[in-house]
């Protein structure tokens, strides 16, 4: 099946990103937030990033004005009638994700593919609560999308092989480097790196080390490009949290459960980059 017309659901740090790199890839691409505030928010973020990218010489004026041609914004479900596809990247919730795909059926194309960007999430339940099981997958991205190659290709027990190949190609055509992934909580990348997030809060709650040398001592020591409480604030601290209960309730085996901490600092609005505070203060 041909792409030309994008959908992304939601404008956060994800659907920025994603719609982004849709609209720099050439496709027509329409991003939806839940009110003007919200897409204002992450229309600027879009536009920030391409201009730092002009500043840096990684994008020219001209990629960065097709860019923004090819990007519209909108509050409207209705809006997102025309599209091949839609990306949904909104909270990592189910009743939230169900809902809103409920409201996008009432007008898109029963053709349209839905796809996840879901981190933690059953692509078979989700697919399941659509009417169109076969013609839904996962595709999760990486922060920032813009910089980090990997998408997982997520097949659900529905997705049709039609689906998938669609799926995995047009991860190629928007620049990146696909791996197919299953449909396990975590996936691959997740499966490895939330119980190494989750244990590096547990280590500093047990006083390892300060939050500085925690992350120091595995960005020199190991040559990761950040520390692994540096992460968890560039993530978001209330989506490491929904991924942990999530896989914790599917796994039930202790490296996936929540720190105490992580649930206090969730419930004090310390969200890590995206309220100004988490670990650091931003
Ligand atoms: N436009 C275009 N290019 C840009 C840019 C922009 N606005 N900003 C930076 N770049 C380029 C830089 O020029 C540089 O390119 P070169 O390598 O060719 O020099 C490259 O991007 C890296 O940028 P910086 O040097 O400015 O920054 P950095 O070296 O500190 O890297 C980073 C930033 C890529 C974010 C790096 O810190 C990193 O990889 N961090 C870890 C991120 C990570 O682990 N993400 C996964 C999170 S988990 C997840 O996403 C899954 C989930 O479900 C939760
Ligand atoms: P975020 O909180 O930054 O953004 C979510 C956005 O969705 C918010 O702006 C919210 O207003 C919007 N939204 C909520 N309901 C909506 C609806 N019905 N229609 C349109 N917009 C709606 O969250 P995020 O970090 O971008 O995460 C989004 C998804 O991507 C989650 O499923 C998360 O697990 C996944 N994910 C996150 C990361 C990460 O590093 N943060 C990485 C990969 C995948």
């Amino acid at each position: 099946m041909e792409i030309k017309n994008v959908g992304v659901l939601g404008c956060g740090l994800m659907g920025a990103g994603i719609a982004q790199v849709a609209a720099a890839s050439g496709f027509k691409t329409i991003v939806r937030e839940v009110n003007q505030g919200a897409l204002d928010k992450g229309m600027a973020r879009i536009k920030r990033f391409l201009d730092d990218g002009v500043s840096k010489a990684k994008v020219t004026t001209e990629q960065r004005d097709t860019a923004l041609a090819n990007l519209t914004g909108t509050t409207q479900f209705q809006a997102m009638k025309d599209c091949d596809i839609i990306i949904e990247a909104i909270v990592e919730n189910v009743e939230e994700k169900v809902a809103a795909y409920t409201f996008l059926e009432a007008g898109v194309s029963p053709n349209t593919i839905f796809a996840s960007n879901t981190s933690s999430l059953c692509i078979t339940e989700l697919a399941a609560k659509t009417k169109r099981p076969d013609r839904f997958g996962g595709l999760h991205f990486f922060n920032p999308v813009p910089l980090m190659k990997l998408v997982e290709v997520v097949r659900a027990l529905t997705t049709s092989d039609e689906t998938y190949q669609t799926l995995f190609k047009f991860s190629q055509a928007l620049g990146k480097d696909p791996i197919t992934a299953p449909d396990k909580p975590g996936f691959i990348v997740n499966r490895l790196l939330v119980p190494y997030l989750l244990d590096a809060i547990r280590c500093y709650e047990r006083g390892l080390g300060t939050i500085e040398d925690i992350d120091k001592g595995m960005k020199l020591g190991c040559g990761y490009p950040m520390g692994p409480l540096t992460l968890l604030d560039f993530v978001g601290l209330d989506t490491t949290y929904y991924i942990a209960n999530i896989m914790f309730d599917e796994y039930k085996d202790a490296m996936f459960a929540a720190p105490p901490l992580l649930k206090r600092m969730v419930l004090a609005g310390k969200l890590g980059r995206k309220s100004g505070e988490g670990f650091y203060k931003y």
